[in-house]
This record gives structure tokens, C-alpha cells and sequence, in this order.
């Protein structure tokens, strides 16, 4: 009855024009008499003294029948997370969370923050059917929802997946948000797949942190042939992980090595900046080579200009773009995040087959939670960042 209450008092009915009785046919279950959860909040935006550790944050709400309440077991800690708590995607961000609310700062703090999640599901809504309470499960929170640095967290059951058994929650949260990032980039965007990447010639920018492991075992599993960038002092780590080839962006300009090689099927650019200006030259032209970027201005864009004149610029810049390289025969892209339940059903498989294993850099409990941020903003990170939440000792 508590979830129910929940959902009764939530505004988001009002918004929408939903009756409460349509609302109570939402739920199969109610499990919680909760109104109030611990959560790491920032009320807002700047550096690490932002971070507030609060015992009374709203208790998530189950809004569509498709949604479910996962009990954060870990959570994962991604570059994103601080570029947002210094307000990056501000813009975009507000608008997704909401549309139809005009005051949009009114449901922006306090935010939550924290992309991966290993959990718990604790209820469901009526039209979830592929999951069950107590499933345990993982996912990747799009950056316009209430994050993982609390001890609940509500989500979409299709951006949902059940945990790879042979994981530990702390383990698997280091892996859905830089997978489903890898996913889109790499098959969705570049077009790969397992059953076409065997041999392809794939050149990882950027492949010691956390989108670079994860990209160097889900294609050295597809059978790709990976050369990767990295800092000198990460070869040994980054050819662990399977790199065929590794070449030390430190050592000099790093694109003169690189031209010397084979020339690639698909670059995978965790780096960005100059880099565009020799990367596509690597590639095999008129071959349908792509040149995926995952450093891109859209929300810096729609940061300064606003929603529409940010969203035009960005479409004329990656349209010149694209059109640009095309005539040299090169495929330009931007990558981007995309929640995918099923694609992470998929990773499962290849982590519980032995193929993919997490890359855990640093684990924190959840009172030092400014030490994890603390962590990722210093930067050469050699794979994951996670938060132990489970324990809940602060
Ligand atoms: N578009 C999207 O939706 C999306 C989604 C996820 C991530 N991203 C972006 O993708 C990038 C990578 O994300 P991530 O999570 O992997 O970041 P990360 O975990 O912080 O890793 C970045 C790695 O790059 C290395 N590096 C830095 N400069 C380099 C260079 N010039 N050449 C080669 N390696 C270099 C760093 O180590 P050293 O400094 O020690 O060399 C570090 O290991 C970030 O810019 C992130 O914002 C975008």
C-alpha cells in the first residue's frame, strides 16, 4: 500500500491527467513502506563540496508499468558523473527529465548521481513480465534519471538485464553504462558484429580506461584484430586484456606510428580533440570504413546556446563532418550512451562465458563517495571506479 501511496501523492499524475485509479493498476506488488532513502545528492552544481550524503531522499516511484525499483547493491562511477555534477548537459538533461515541466529547475535537485547499477529488483510494475522481485540484475541509468548513489533506484525494465551469475555486485557494477556506450558505438553506430568482425583491423583511441577495456575484450571476442593507444605505462594492462597491437601516445605524436601500420576498418575515439584531424586518414578508404567518436560537443552545444540553436549547430557541424570525409570514401560518426537491456543480456553471456571480465581500478564504500569522485576526476584511469552501496556505512 506504501508504493501505492507513493505513486498516489506523485505529481507526475497531475502532469499527465492520470487518474488514481489507472495508477493502482500500475503495480503487482508493493514490498515497501518506505517514503525516505540514504543517497548521495547535490542540491548544486561545482566541484566535490557539492556532494551531500542525505538519510532523506525521495523514495523512487514507480511512474510507467514498465518501470521496477532495484535495491543498489553497487554502483558504478563514470567520467559523466563529474563532468554533471559541474553541470554539464544541464540543459539537455532538464528537458529529458521532464518535458512538460516548465519550471525545470524545480525537479532538477536534488540530483543523484551515478550511472551503473548491480542490484536487487524489489517491485515491479503491472506490465513487467521478464523479471520477477529478488531477480538480481544490472544496468546503465541514462544520464536524465535519478542515479545510482542511493539505496534505490527506479528504471525502465528494458534498460534492464539479469547480473552475470559468475559476478559480484561490486564487479558488475563496473561494467553496463561503458558497455552499452561500447554497444552503440561499436555495433549500433559502426556496425559490428560477431558474426562480421573476425579479422577486421579496429583501432582503439584511449584504450586503458573504462570504455577502452571493455571495447579490447568484447572485439577481441568477436575476433577482431585491436590496436590500441595508451599511456606506456598501461601496456602491459591494456595487452592482458587481449590488444594485439599497442602503440604509447606518450612517446612522441602518435598518429606518425600509427601511419605506419595496416590501414583500419573502424576507429573507436575515446580521446577526441586533435585527434580528428589524422584518424580518418587510418582508415581503409571506399571499404565502408567508420571513424566512431564518443567525444563530441552536442551537450557542451545545447550547454551554451540552448536546446535549438545548440541542436542545430550540432546537426550543420556533424553533417559537414560526415559529408566532408565521405568524399574522401570514410565513414564519420559520433557515438553516444544508449541504454539497452538487451544488449547487456548479450554481454552477460560473454561475461559468464569467460570472455569479458570486469575491470575494477578502485572499489569505495558508500561514505566515501567524494573519494570516488575524487578518484575519477584525477583521470588516467585504468578501468573502473566502483561504490560499494549495499553496506550503507556512513
Ligand atoms: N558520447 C557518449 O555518450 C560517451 C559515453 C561514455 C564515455 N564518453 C567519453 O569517452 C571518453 C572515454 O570514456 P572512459 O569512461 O573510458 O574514460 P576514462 O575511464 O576516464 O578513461 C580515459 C582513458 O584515456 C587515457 N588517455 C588520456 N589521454 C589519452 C590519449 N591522448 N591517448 C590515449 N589514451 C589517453 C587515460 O589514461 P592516461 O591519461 O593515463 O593515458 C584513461 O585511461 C571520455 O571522454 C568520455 O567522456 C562518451
Amino acid at each position: 500500500m506504501a508504493a501505492l501511496r507513493r505513486v498516489m501523492d506523485s505529481r507526475w499524475l497531475f502532469h499527465r491527467g492520470i487518474s488514481r485509479t489507472s495508477a493502482s493498476r500500475f503495480f503487482k506488488t508493493s514490498s515497501s513502506c518506505r517514503t525516505v532513502m540514504p543517497a548521495w545528492v547535490i542540491d548544486k552544481y561545482g566541484g566535490n563540496d557539492v556532494l551531500r550524503f542525505t538519510k532523506d531522499a525521495r523514495f523512487p516511484i514507480i511512474n510507467y508499468p514498465n518501470e521496477v525499483i532495484v535495491k543498489v547493491c553497487a554502483a558504478g562511477l563514470n567520467p559523466i558523473d563529474v563532468s554533471m555534477r559541474g553541470g554539464y548537459g544541464a540543459a539537455t538533461m532538464s528537458m529529458k527529465r521532464d518535458p512538460l515541466n516548465l519550471n525545470q529547475t524545480e525537479n532538477e535537485f536534488p540530483l543523484i548521481l551515478g550511472r551503473d547499477v548491480s542490484g536487487v529488483i524489489m517491485e515491479c510494475g503491472l506490465d513487467v513480465k521478464y523479471f520477477r522481485e529478488r531477480d538480481e540484475v544490472w544496468a546503465a541509468i541514462p544520464p536524465w534519471k535519478r542515479g545510482s548513489l542511493a539505496e534505490f533506484v527506479v528504471l525502465s525494465a528494458n534498460e534492464v538485464s539479469l547480473k552475470p551469475k559468475s559476478l559480484s555486485h561490486a564487479d558488475a557494477a563496473a561494467i553496463p553504462y561503458v558497455a552499452n556506450t561500447t554497444w552503440s558505438a561499436l555495433v549500433n553506430t559502426g556496425g559490428l558484429t560477431k558474426d562480421n568482425c573476425a579479422k577486421k583491423r579496429v583501432l582503439i583511441l584511449g584504450g586503458s580506461g573504462g570504455v577502452g577495456t571493455f571495447a579490447i575484450q568484447m572485439l577481441k571476442a568477436w575476433g577482431a584484430h585491436v590496436t590500441v593507444t595508451c599511456s606506456q605505462n598501461a601496456e602491459r594492462f591494456v595487452r592482458g586484456l587481449g590488444a594485439d597491437h599497442v602503440v604509447d601516445y606518450t612517446a612522441g605524436p602518435v598518429e606518425v606510428p600509427l601511419a605506419a601500420l595496416d590501414k583500419f576498418d573502424l576507429v573507436l575515439d575515446n580521446v577526441g580533440g586533435s585527434t580528428e584531424r589524422w584518424a580518418l586518414n587510418l582508415l581503409k578508404p571506399w571499404s565502408g570504413a567508420k571513424y566512431v567518436t564518443l567525444v563530441t560537443p552536442f551537450l557542451q552545444n545545447t550547454d551554451t546556446m540552448g536546446i535549438a540553436d545548440g541542436m542545430l549547430k550540432t546537426a550543420v557541424i556533424v553533417a559537414s563532418k560526415a559529408l566532408k570525409h565521405l568524399a574522401k570514401g570514410v565513414h564519420y560518426r559520433w557515438g553516444f550512451f544508449a541504454p539497452s537491456g538487451l544488449a547487456l543480456d548479450e554481454i552477460r553471456e560473454m561475461v559468464d562465458a569467460g570472455q569479458i571480465h570486469a575491470v575494477v581500478e578502485e572499489t569505495f564504500t558508500f561514505a566515501q563517495v567524494p573519494q570516488a569522485f575524487a578518484k575519477v576526476e584525477k583521470g588516467h584511469a585504468r578501468g573502473k571506479t566502483v561504490v560499494q552501496i549495499d553496506k550503507l556505512d556512513t
